[in-house]
């Protein structure tokens, strides 16, 4: 497998798209480590999931997979997670920020506390993360960061922490980028469309099938189609590609 032997940290790994990320890179043989609030995958519409990732992991694809319960906002407990990793593992090759929340509503309904709770997984979260992985990442012959963001990175709706949150992910992507190409780590961001996840489920059946009207590609995403996208960012054939960013969206965005 081309990937054989790297480790992988996946904020967000229980569910939705981190799982469905965390699940093509153990494919190709990567060893994964679910850093997530919980390790029970949410249960609903589009989730009726009963093995943690890292047991399914293991079972699926015969690599180590442990869940180490982490909330990305919290400083402290990411640098718990970079240690457990290491002492799991000894080495560290990627990193993908996926976990992310949505608090819906505008500035009159959102209250600052909200707000900044939003900043604080999507992109604070992101920052930490990168922050104390990044001196093992540039070990790595082949270190990689991607950061979740969404395509409300380039337009409103979603919320107003949210779109800020994404499109400041974005730049964060880039700034990384430039700091860590010296040693060879790239840093690059995906921007889904819409995805059929637990997040979804926030919108009712009319606007999930209005969002799906807009999606010239006909079909709403699923999370497999974001963790092949992750997983080619994290390939040797994407070793001269960093501070990009790719649209995974079915085309929603062009039709914008
Ligand atoms: P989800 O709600 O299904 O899964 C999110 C996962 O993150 C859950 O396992 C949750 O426990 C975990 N999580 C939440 N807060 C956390 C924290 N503070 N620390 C660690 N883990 C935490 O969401 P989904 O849809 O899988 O979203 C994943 C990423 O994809 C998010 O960053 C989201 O913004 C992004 N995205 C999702 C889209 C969609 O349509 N589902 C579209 C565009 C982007």
């Amino acid at each position: 497998m081309p990937l054989e032997g790297r480790t992988a940290i996946v904020t967000g790994g229980a569910s939705g798209i981190g799982r469905g990320i965390a699940d093509k890179l153990a494919g190709a043989g990567v060893n994964v480590i679910v850093a997530d609030v919980c390790r029970e995958p949410k249960r609903g519409m589009y989730s009726d999931l009963n093995q943690p990732t890292d047991k399914l992991l293991e079972s699926a694809h015969g690599v180590e997979s442990h869940y180490i319960k982490t909330d990305v906002s919290v400083e402290s407990e990411i640098i718990d997670l970079i240690s457990s990793t290491m002492n799991h593992f000894d080495r560290l090759d990627i990193l993908i920020n996926n976990a992310g929340i949505q608090i819906p509503g505008g500035s009159q309904d959102i209250t600052v506390e909200e707000f900044n709770k939003v900043l604080g997984v999507n992109l604070t979260g992101a920052f930490m993360t990168a922050k104390y992985a990044l001196p093992y990442l540039n070990e790595s012959s082949a270190g990689r960061i991607v950061n979740i963001s969404s395509v409300n990175a380039y337009f409103g709706a979603g919320g107003a922490p949210y779109a800020a949150s994404k499109a400041a992910l974005v730049n964060l992507t880039r700034e990384l980028a430039l700091e860590a190409a010296d040693a060879g780590t790239t840093v690059n961001a995906v921007l889904p469309g819409v995805v059929k996840t637990s997040m979804q489920e926030l919108n009712d059946e009319s606007t999930q099938l209005r969002e799906e009207e807009k999606t010239p590609l006909s079909r709403l995403g699923e999370p497999e189609d974001v963790g092949n996208a992750v997983r080619f960012f994290c390939s040797d054939g994407a070793s001269w590609i960093t501070g990009a960013e790719l649209l995974v969206d079915g085309g929603y965005s062009a039709g914008r």
